[in-house]
């Protein structure tokens, strides 16, 4: 089962860059940038990856992003991750960015979308794994902090097709980012939402009504909502789910307390992806295997989830036809 979860072609779509910096090239560019880690070494970096919560994590994952700085250390951090991408058979990949977590510290928009994208095209051409770009705003700061980081990254609108919203859920529901995310349709990007990770079903559909949301990212607190769990069947709403994430944050005990089979068997649209790599222990084909191994789930469940996985993601009709072509030989 290994091998056929290696060999089958899917799409990536719940992955955020930031999430995929690996300790090693932590340790190599906090030399380089003379910056220093609060980790003695690589194993210690590694051995701090025990959470108790979505925020326990977010900390860590704020705080070691310090060490990438320059467009090409962007570009090397995206590299890195599409390389590991194609050597999974991702076909296709969208990924997040938090620029919040960069102008902070007075990195320019542009250098950290340019390195981005100078990696994208390069996977694209060198790997053949297609990728878009999905901006997120940070949910714990304020809506009028996500207003300016769009105005920002305005100038470099053909670069990202879509804005998520991230970050610490809990207290910080959908609704507080309405307004924002009006303008951001106005100005034509599409629209996903982490909800239903931490946070209660209504923030689920509050990213539905409220925010217009094509794509919910996580919302596997869904389950706890029968009329919602409807909803999102009939509606076909993707859930871009990430198993490891879920069981490494608390969110559920063990992957045998994951709900995703019981998501799969309500007809919700389910995916897989790995959310941020080396912080829970695996890419996305340890995820497949994970739940694979959890809930015994047969190949004609694992082919679903990669079909799946290209209909949900932001690429046109004929696109997903092309890659949803490549499924029947498994
Ligand atoms: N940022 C990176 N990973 C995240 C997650 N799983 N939930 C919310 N914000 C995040
Ligand atoms: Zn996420």
């Amino acid at each position: 089962m290994d091998d056929f979860i290696a060999q089958l072609p899917k799409a990536e779509l719940h992955l955020h860059i930031e999430g995929t910096l690996e300790p090693e090239l932590a340790f190599a560019l906090a030399e380089k940038n003379k910056i220093t880690l609060p980790f003695k070494s690589v194993d210690e970096m590694r051995a701090a990856y025990n959470f108790s919560d979505l925020q326990s994590f977010l900390d860590l994952y704020y705080a070691s992003i310090s060490v990438v700085q320059t467009e090409e250390d962007f570009h090397d951090l995206t590299l890195a991750y599409l390389k590991k991408a194609a050597s999974q058979n991702v076909r296709h990949t969208e990924i997040f960015f938090d620029p919040q977590s960069h102008t902070a510290r007075n990195i320019p928009m542009g250098t950290v979308i340019n390195g981005i994208t100078a990696a994208l095209r390069e996977a694209q051409s060198e790997l053949g794994v297609s990728s878009k770009l999905i901006l997120s705003f940070l949910r714990h700061l304020s809506e009028a902090a996500a207003m300016e980081t769009l105005q920002q990254a305005l100038p470099f609108r053909d670069q990202f097709i879509g804005i998520g919203l991230d970050s610490s859920e809990l207290g910080h529901p959908p609704s507080k980012f309405v307004n924002v995310f009006e303008e951001v349709r106005r100005q034509g990007f599409r629209v996903v939402c982490h909800a239903g990770e931490e946070g209660p079903p209504e923030y689920i559909n509050e990213a539905l009504d409220q925010l217009h949301a094509e794509r919910i990212d996580h919302g596997v607190r869904c389950m706890e909502d029968a009329a919602l769990v409807k909803r999102l069947a009939e509606e076909q709403i993707p859930l871009t789910v990430c198993p490891l994430s879920n069981v490494r944050l608390c969110v559920f005990k063990t992957m045998s307390d994951h709900t995703i089979k019981q998501m799969m068997d309500a007809g919700l649209l389910v995916t897989v992806n790995s959310d941020d790599p080396p912080y829970f222990g695996g890419y996305v084909n340890e995820n497949y295997q994970a739940i694979q191994e959890a809930f015994g789930l047969t190949r004609e469940d694992l082919v679903q989830l990669a079909r799946n996985s290209f209909t949900a993601a932001f690429l046109s009709d004929e696109e997903k036809q092309k890659l949803i072509a490549e499924l029947p030989e498994f």
